[in-house]
């Protein structure tokens, strides 16, 4: 049986505290990396960010608490995983982080809550280590809905392990390929040429490369 979902709290994951909370092991790693490269486009924006794959909404409680000036929407499609973002937000007490919701990236008309409630596009989609843990849909609907969503200059920011030119950039990334292959053959490290073409057919264009440790990187894309 492959995995159909990657879910914290399985498969050797830290358990949940007894309010919900998760810990993505990863994110002490990368929290900080992940700031340094994001917070410049996020410095610019006004208005709503949502975040889709939440996980365990360690990286939107952190980011919401440095950038005051902006709302923050997490979303999730696995019920722990919001649970978890649920009990890091009430911990934090923050204004400007909205309850978390589902939004499912298999879904090529997915829709973020908000948008009822503020009326405005979004200045910003955070999306951190999702395509690669899940079908190549989830990119392509990825891209769709940031160029439905996304005001005109607003970004889309994602970060992950990425192959150029269809290599692999370091053995490291192409062992981890093979793993997440052999967990489910629809996963998959992509192509930052070929995410970038798709962006780019929906109206966004990838404005900067950050390299970041481990072989991944940061991709800024922008809303034309
Ligand atoms: C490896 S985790 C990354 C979580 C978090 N962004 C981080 O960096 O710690 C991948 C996340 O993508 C979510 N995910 C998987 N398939 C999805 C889909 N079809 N739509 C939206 N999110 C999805 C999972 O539930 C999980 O929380």
């Amino acid at each position: 049986m492959t995995e159909a979902r990657f879910e914290f709290g399985k498969n050797g994951s830290p358990p949940a505290a007894v309010d919900g909370r998760l810990d993505a092991p990863a994110f002490h790693r990368n929290a900080e990396p992940i700031w340094d490269a994001i917070a410049e486009f996020l410095a610019g924006q006004t208005g709503s960010v949502l975040e889709i794959g939440s996980g365990t909404g360690q990286h939107i409680v952190t980011y919401a608490a440095r950038a005051p000036h902006l709302v923050f929407w997490p979303s999730d499609i696995v019920e722990s995983h919001r649970i978890s973002i649920e009990a890091y937000r009430r911990d934090a007490a923050l204004g400007n982080l909205r309850a978390p919701q589902s939004i499912d990236l298999m879904r090529p008309d997915w829709e973020w809550l908000g948008q009822r409630d503020t009326d405005q596009a979004l200045a910003a989609v955070l999306c951190f280590n999702v395509i690669h843990i899940a079908p190549w849909t989830v990119a392509q609907n990825l891209m769709r809905g940031a160029g439905r969503h996304l005001k005109a200059g607003g970004l889309l920011l994602t970060y992950g392990p990425y192959k150029r030119g269809g290599a692999h950039t370091a053995p490291s990334n192409e062992a981890f390929d093979t793993s997440l292959r052999g967990r489910n053959p629809d996963w998959g490290i992509r192509d930052l040429e070929t995410v970038a073409d798709v962006a780019a057919q929906n109206g966004l264009a990838l404005v900067k490369t950050v390299a970041m440790p481990a072989n991944n990187l940061v991709l800024a894309f922008e809303r034309r």
